[in-house]
């Protein structure tokens, strides 16, 4: 497989592979490229830590960079996001990371281009590299997915990082849930949903998302505390959680609305180790694409 575009692209030993190799990277084995590499890193939504830990991975593994921002390119003059894709592999790039506010902006490039392609946000579609990175973190901590209750949390309907965790987590095994208030389910989805009082009580995982405003395009039927009391990780949801029990969440984070201020650094959350794990697991990614040829 030459571009990662979508969880659905890969298999449990695709899987396995790169968590291990990004475990490797993790115990200080970083792998050398056989050559010098050019990545271009094309965002046309805003991103801090997708678009920094890429930028951090290429850093660490040698990758040269080239610095493309929209709003500077001719994508101003029309120019369209084949195009561009195109004239960045003219002038000799070996490999594109694109976030686009499109579902599926991919599919007018992947046969048309030769040089791989990374999805790093696909409108409410997928967030392969997110899904990669959160699966690496559950990995650390129990060793393993099968059985696991993992319960996805929140805006479901506007979230791409719950379509790729969804079917990835099912795929390996784990007992998948999601919580939302009605508005922001999405009925395609497989899988079961549960209020937000048996989700802190049943899972191993606790996934929160972010309540993702400007995707609504209108106002929210609650005031941030109602949101919170409802539908939030408040302090006293998170007492009910079993011992052993994890709070992950993609970022950023509103604080004080999906979870309390005081649980997003608590000693359950992940989610700052997540954010490390994304350099880790993007190493790993970046790797496989440009001294392989394939994940
Ligand atoms: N989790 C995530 O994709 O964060 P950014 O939007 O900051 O990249």
């Amino acid at each position: 497989m030459k571009h990662l575009l979508s969880m659905k692209d890969l298999d449990t030993d695709k899987i396995a592979s790169l968590l291990e190799e990004a475990e490797r990277i993790s115990n200080g084995q970083v792998p050398e490229l056989s050559e010098k590499f050019t990545a271009a890193y094309l965002f046309y939504e805003p991103s801090t830590r997708t678009k920094m830990s890429f930028e951090m991975a290429a850093h660490r593994l040698g990758v040269s960079l080239l610095n493309f921002v929209p709003e500077h390119s001719s994508t101003t003059k029309g120019e369209s996001l084949y195009d561009t894709v195109k004239t960045l592999e003219a002038i000799g790039t070996d490999l594109v990371v694109i976030r686009h506010s499109e579902d599926q902006y991919y599919k007018d490039l992947t046969d048309r281009i030769s040089i791989p392609l990374i999805n790093a946000g696909d409108g409410k579609g997928e967030h392969p590299t997110q899904s990669l990175l959160d699966l690496l973190t559950i990995h650390q901590e129990f060793g393993k997915f099968n059985k696991l209750n993992i319960v996805i949390c929140g805006d479901i309907l506007h979230s791409r990082v719950a379509r790729s965790n969804a079917y990835a987590l099912s795929m390996l095994g784990a007992n998948v849930y999601l919580s939302a208030p009605d508005i922001w389910q999405d009925q395609s989805l497989p899988y079961e949903y549960i209020s937000m009082d048996e989700a802190v009580e049943i899972s191993d995982v606790l996934m929160l998302l972010r309540v993702q405003h400007e995707r609504h395009g209108s106002q929210m039927n609650w005031t941030i505390e109602e949101y919170h009391q409802l539908y939030g990780l408040t302090m006293e949801r998170e007492q009910r959680m079993k011992h052993h029990s994890i709070v992950m969440h993609p970022a950023p984070v509103n604080r004080g609305v999906e979870i309390a201020d005081e649980l997003v650094e608590c000693d359950r959350s992940r989610i700052f180790k997540q954010i490390s794990n994304g350099v880790l697991m993007r190493m790993a990614i970046l790797y496989r694409l440009l001294e392989k040829g394939a994940i």
